[in-house]
């Protein structure tokens, strides 16, 4: 975690994970930060949602290469279908970890508590 920009917005501490150009409309981003920490990204009719990687099914670090639709994610596994902002599991059962996010100065940046 060293490496990462860190700055501070509205007094909490925040890194930079990616760059505002990482994450598109068409397909997730995944970003590894640790073990404990493994991230997938997507943009939402232009605004960036960030979520845990590991799809709570199988626990299997996917969901990055779901199919992204009207703001859910379908993971590519066995199609289990989440929220994108809220982390709910469509379906009812497990669902996202959601994490909170902002994009400024051409990066995508969560709070650094969240990931430390
Ligand atoms: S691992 Fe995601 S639905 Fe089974």
């Amino acid at each position: 975690m060293t490496d990462r920009r860190r700055t501070t917005f509205d007094g909490e501490e925040w890194t930079q994970i990616a760059r505002t150009v990482d994450v598109s409309e068409r397909q997730g981003f995944r970003v590894e930060i640790d073990i404990e920490h493994d991230l997938a990204l997507f943009r939402v009719q232009g605004t960036v949602r960030a979520v845990t990687n590991v799809c709570p099914h199988k626990r299997i670090a996917c969901l990055y290469d779901g199919i992204v639709d009207n703001g859910t994610i379908t993971c590519p596994m066995h199609a289990w279908r989440f929220d994108l902002a809220t982390g709910d599991n469509v379906n009812g059962g497990g669902g996202l970890r959601v994490y909170a996010v902002r994009e400024v100065e051409g990066g995508v940046w969560v709070r650094s508590n969240d990931i430390d």
